[in-house]
């Protein structure tokens, strides 16, 4: 993670979610918040992918083939996770790593309740500056770099109580962070967590499959001139779904589920890609 540049890889979760908008799993997906809080340029190539229409060049077919199998993804991950957000309502809810996220202003749901937004600094300015023109409330928005500060300290001082129910949305966040960095954020999480409070988490399983994509993906990306979101971002851990639960236990909590997103897809795509990514993307619901 480079300091002080707005998180890629959010802006291309929000390409796959513009991009999946009312149009993959229509009736069940829908995010309009998507394209709003994305660029003109941003959504050329959401555009190509909701027409159908892959580039002739190569460098312009491989950012149209990221963003059309991230939209497939971001399908079976956000239903998921708001489904499990609606099932356990609590008066404050923290989105961890929130980058271009929607869920403060796109899920009714939250309205009530008090909405925490903790991001990386440069990426949370990005937002503030990219969110002013969504309608509804807009969260509180706390600056916190997982590797370097105290996520306790800054939620304290941004209004949260540490003695009232919370739900911890952490998504697409994890595989950025050190083990170390995983572990002690847990831990504040859990100190911030009195029972009745769930912590939502979707994370990368290990896979040799999945790392070998990676590399490909990479490969493919500089052979054709393109930046890779990932090239900042790189991915610094994966779990097995019995090793994030005994981190999990440890902290105090009980693991409810833990899906892989090939699952999760089931009923929602109308094909499932049997990818990789689908089969070590992973979702953990628990409770404390
Ligand atoms: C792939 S994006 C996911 C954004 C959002 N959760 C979503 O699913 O749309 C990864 C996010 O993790 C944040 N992130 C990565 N490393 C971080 C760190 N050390 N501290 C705080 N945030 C971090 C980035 O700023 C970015 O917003």
């Amino acid at each position: 993670m480079v300091e002080y540049r707005a998180s890629q890889t959010a802006v291309l979760v929000a390409q796959g979610r513009a991009a999946a908008h009312e149009r993959l799993a229509p009736g069940r997906f829908t995010d309009p918040t998507a394209r709003a809080l994305l660029r003109d340029d941003e959504l050329t190539t959401v555009d190509l992918v909701r027409r159908d229409q892959p580039p002739a060049d190569w460098t312009g077919r491989v950012t149209y083939e990221m963003v059309r199998r991230c939209a497939e993804m971001m399908v079976p991950r956000t239903v998921a996770i708001d489904a499990a957000m609606r099932e356990r309502r609590t008066p404050q809810v923290v989105i961890l790593g929130a980058g271009l996220d929607g869920r403060a202003w796109r899920m009714p749901e939250l309205a009530a309740a008090d909405v925490y937004e903790v991001d990386q600094p440069a990426s949370q300015q990005d937002k503030r500056e990219r969110s002013g023109i969504l309608d509804g409330k807009p969260p509180v928005f706390v600056p916190v770099d997982f590797g370097q500060d105290r996520l306790g300290d800054a939620l304290a001082a941004a209004g949260h109580h540490a003695a009232a129910t919370t739900t911890w949305v952490w998504e697409g966040v994890v595989p950025y962070l050190t083990p170390e960095q995983v572990d002690t954020t847990v831990r504040a999480v859990a100190a911030l967590s009195p029972p009745g409070s769930r912590l939502i988490i979707s994370y990368q399983a290990r896979s040799a499959r999945a790392r070998v994509g990676r590399l490909v993906a990479h490969s493919m990306a500089r052979v054709t001139g393109h930046v890779s979101p990932w090239a900042a971002e790189p991915w610094r851990s994966a779990w097995t779904p019995a090793g994030l639960a005994g981190l999990l236990e440890r902290h105090g909590f009980t693991v409810l589920r833990d899906d892989n997103l090939l699952d999760l897809a089931a009923g929602l795509l109308a094909a499932t890609p049997r990818t990789v990514s689908f089969r070590s993307g992973r979702i953990a619901v628990a409770d404390i």
